[in-house]
């Protein structure tokens, strides 16, 4: 994989501390079943397509609010910087994918650790040598599950499949993206209370 600070599958990646059993737990929590996994699944070649955007529409989204853009700027001129942007949007890109192909493997939950750790102040900005705020604050990371989830919808609508299918889609993707933001909030939480 040749996209730059992409690391799911890589050896390098700390082991994730949360066991596949202890996920399951997570997953039988929030409802998320095989069928779910089937219509992540069925969302793919729906989305893949639509990728750009997607990303158009999410990235509007934040670009639209001070307080998230302010993630992606220099700390202290406030300027929004464009390389740093541009090299997470196509990670972004691939999470789409990542999302949809529904791997709860080891090497899954590596890189969701990764990914949260790329949130918090342990591991943002280092991929990219980006020179913006140390942290996204705690209190945007959930909220923004609902934007992305909603926002979703009429690309999901787009191949004109019945509504039932599409609900089933974009519920999935809400479980989905639900656990994945828990598993990204274990460096915010105090050591030993996740
Ligand atoms: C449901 C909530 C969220 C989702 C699904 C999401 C998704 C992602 C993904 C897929 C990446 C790329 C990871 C990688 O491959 O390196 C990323 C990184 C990033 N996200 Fe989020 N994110 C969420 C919340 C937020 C919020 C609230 C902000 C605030 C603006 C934010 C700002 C960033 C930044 C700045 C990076 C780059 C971090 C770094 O590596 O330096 N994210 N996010």
């Amino acid at each position: 994989m040749s996209l730059p600070g992409y690391l799911k599958g890589d050896s390098k990646l700390a082991s994730s501390p949360i066991t596949r059993d202890a996920f399951q737990a997570m997953q039988e929590a929030a409802l998320f079943g095989e069928d779910d996994v089937k219509a992540l699944r069925a969302s793919r070649p729906i989305l893949e397509p639509q990728v750009d955007q997607i990303l158009d529409v999410w990235y509007g989204f934040v670009g639209s609010k001070p307080f998230l853009l302010k993630q992606f700027s220099h700390p202290d001129s406030g300027q929004p910087d464009p390389e740093y942007l541009g090299r997470v949007r196509a990670r972004f890109g691939q999470w789409i994918l990542d999302t949809a192909d529904a791997q709860y493997d080891e090497d899954w939950l590596r890189w969701q650790f990764e990914i949260g750790r790329r949130h918090h102040r342990v591991g943002k900005n280092l991929t990219d040598a980006a020179v913006s705020t140390a942290l996204i604050p705690f209190r945007y990371l959930l909220p923004l599950a609902q934007p992305i989830v909603q926002t979703l919808r009429p690309f999901l609508e787009r191949t004109g499949g019945p509504t039932k299918t599409v609900d089933a889609m974009q519920d999935a993707w809400r479980k989905s993206v639900l656990l994945q933001v828990t598993l990204w909030s274990y460096p915010y939480v105090i050591a030993g209370d996740f």
